[in-house]
């Protein structure tokens, strides 16, 4: 069981293109998104006692004590859709975090599987952030110029209102978060590049190049088939490899799904 599972984290400073990217790759690994941010959102919007603790470090820019947001994480990665693993988006962010995060996966006989940075550059960030929406209902992310909605203002996934994020709205905060980032979570990135497990990903490129980058970086074989990114096999091919299947009970398919998507990356 504990040897199925697939925890992969992503890293990158605010506006980076975690949650945009961890979308998409739950749709192709099976796995959910863990979030921290858009779970203290969501217990904020609740009006939960997490939710207001949370509220007054993220309405500063600060970070939301250890403690607070390991507990927070265990508690996700409990719930039944999380059995075979999850993507961290915005955890771990300090030492303390990452270290807390190897002992709980330590105790299931597992560990991270691989730690995707993304890169760049602040005056990108800044656009980013301050063109960033957000759906008030299910966290979905938008960008004015480079992913709006298809109606102005309504989330494509479920309807709901799309608004600009409270810790967005305010410069000096956002300015204070990317300090923190460049302070907190850079020694995050050596300690999981000292255990050769860093990807780094060129995180300027448009929204589908950023993925297929991903993809081809991240070497575990999703839970799931690789759907969306695999290119159609020929009659003949399918054929062949499902008599071989047959001979062998080798996951025939899953190779050259793989193989198509490290293809398909290279060529971009
Ligand atoms: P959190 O919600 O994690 O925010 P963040 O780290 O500041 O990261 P962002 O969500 O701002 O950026 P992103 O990389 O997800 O970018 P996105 O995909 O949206 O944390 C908020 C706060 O919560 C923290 O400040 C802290 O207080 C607290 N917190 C959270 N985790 C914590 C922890 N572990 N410990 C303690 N405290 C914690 O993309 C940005 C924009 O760009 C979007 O508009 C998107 O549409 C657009 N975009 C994305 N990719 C592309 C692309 N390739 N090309 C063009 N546009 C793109
Ligand atoms: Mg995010
Ligand atoms: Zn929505």
């Amino acid at each position: 069981m504990a040897a199925k599972r697939i925890y992969l984290n992503l890293f990158g400073a605010q506006g980076s293109g975690k949650g945009t990217q961890a979308r998409m790759l739950q749709e192709w690994l099976g796995v959910p998104q863990v979030a921290t941010g858009d779970l203290f959102r969501a217990n904020m919007g609740q009006g939960t006692e997490l939710g207001k603790l949370a509220k007054s470090y993220m309405d500063r820019g600060d970070l939301v004590p250890d403690s607070v947001t390991v507990e927070m994480v265990k508690d996700r990665l409990s719930q039944p859709d999380a059995a075979k693993g999850a993507i961290f988006d915005g955890f771990p962010r300090n030492l303390a975090q990452a270290e807390a995060l190897d002992a709980m996966l330590a105790q299931w006989g597992t560990g991270i599987k691989a730690a995707v940075y993304l890169q760049l550059d602040r005056e990108q960030l800044m656009k980013r952030i301050t063109g960033r929406r957000t759906c008030k209902n299910c966290q979905a992310v938008y960008h004015v110029e480079f992913n709006p909605p298809k109606v102005d203002g309504v989330c494509d996934v479920c309807g709901g209102e799309v608004v600009q994020r409270a810790d967005d709205a305010d410069e000096v905060a956002v300015a204070r978060r990317l300090d923190i980032y460049f302070e907190q979570t850079t020694p995050v990135i050596d300690y999981y590049r000292g255990k050769k497990l860093l990807k780094e990903v060129d995180g300027s490129l448009n929204i589908e190049a950023v993925q297929q980058a991903m993809r081809s970086a991240i070497k575990p074989k999703p839970v799931r088939k690789a759907k969306p990114i695999a290119k159609p096999v020929k009659k003949a091919a399918r054929k062949a490899s499902k008599k071989v299947a047959a001979k062998k009970a080798k996951p025939v398919k899953k190779v050259s799904a793989k193989k198509a998507a490290t293809k398909k990356a290279t060529r971009k």
